[in-house]
């Protein structure tokens, strides 16, 4: 009998499968160079009356749910670890998960009216294709014009760096340190976070791959609230700032959400808070010294620190 964790591996084999092949590349004929496996083929073609009687089983339990929601966070995992600067909600996700549904029920039709030998590669093709417009319509069409000239996928390199690294950049002093201190973009281990505990200040980590406990929180920051007089400093390195850039400088860039978002992370500070990162941003923090006295910017080559002195 076909079984959850059945589909949960074809799943992961699958997304294993064409891991390193773009999605937008085509190959002749217009076709895509993304596939299924061999192991897949095999089993809708030896046993698809089986996967289809586990789907429409599936879909009359809580489980339908759990299972699309599995396919849609493996996949969004999948395409920012090949990308950083690709963005996902939660509707995008809820959007990934219909695309999914709509796949398996296609399973579920042709293997009720059709013959799966023949329809096979239009089912994976057409698959694919709604990938491709769920990535567009969520991340605009200017970061995948680079994935439409090479067959094999172009990794976005994203690197922790150590605490004493981090440190050190910003000339941080642990005995002068304002707390609370939030670790924006932590990373998965949160190496900072950790470290700073260790040491007795109290600081957290955001960041929106890195496991939820006491004091990580699995967020996206363009979908955080940051509570106005909260930290007494905020670090950032090479996360934040580093996509505000990158969106600044995208043609499609949605670089006013991100300046929001920045004037919302300052107003979080308390008075005589500080918020370091890296990369600087000098485009806006012209204007920022500019106009707003509460705030002093000190800047040096490689790093710029905001500090919140008045209301
Ligand atoms: C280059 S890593 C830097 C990690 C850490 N700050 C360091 O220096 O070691 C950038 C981090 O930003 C996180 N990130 C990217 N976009 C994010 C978003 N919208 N919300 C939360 N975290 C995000 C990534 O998951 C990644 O861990």
């Amino acid at each position: 009998m076909f079984t959850f964790s059945d589909f949960l591996y074809v799943i992961d084999q699958q997304l294993i499968h064409n891991r390193n092949k773009s999605l937008f590349y085509e190959i002749a004929n217009g076709r895509l160079i993304l596939s299924p496996s061999k192991e897949t083929v095999e089993l809708l073609v030896r046993r698809i009356d089986e996967v289809s009687a586990f789907i429409q089983l599936a879909a009359k339990e809580d489980t339908y749910q759990h299972l699309l929601s599995y396919a849609a966070d493996k996949t969004l995992n999948l395409f920012t670890e090949v990308n950083q600067y690709l963005n996902f909600n939660d509707t995008h996700k809820r959007k990934l998960e219909k695309i999914y549904q709509d796949f398996f029920e296609r399973i579920c039709t042709i293997a009720t009216h059709g013959e799966i030998t023949k329809e096979i590669d239009q089912l994976f093709d057409l698959h694919y294709r709604n990938l491709q417009s769920f990535l567009l319509e969520s991340n605009g069409s200017e970061i995948f014009k680079k994935y439409k000239e090479s067959p094999n996928i172009i990794y976005v390199e994203c690197a922790e760096y150590s605490p004493s690294f981090q440190l050190g950049l910003f000339g941080i002093d642990l005995l002068t340190i304002e707390e609370p201190v939030l670790d924006l973009g932590c990373g998965v281990h949160a190496s900072l976070v950790q470290f700073l505990r260790k040491k007795g200040i109290e600081a957290y980590g955001m960041d929106r791959s890195v496991s939820s406990n006491r004091y990580t929180y699995r967020m996206n920051w363009l979908e955080s609230t940051f509570c106005p007089k909260t930290w007494g400093t905020v670090i950032s390195h090479m996360a934040f700032s580093n996509h505000f850039t990158h969106h600044h400088i995208k043609a499609d860039g949605d670089y006013e959400r991100y300046a929001r978002k920045y004037m919302e992370i300052l107003y979080s500070l308390k008075i005589g808070g500080s918020f370091y990162y890296a990369p600087g941003l000098p485009f806006i923090e012209k204007v920022l010294s500019s106009n707003h006295e509460s705030f002093v910017i000190q800047v040096n080559e490689h790093a710029t620190k905001v500090i919140r002195v008045s209301e």
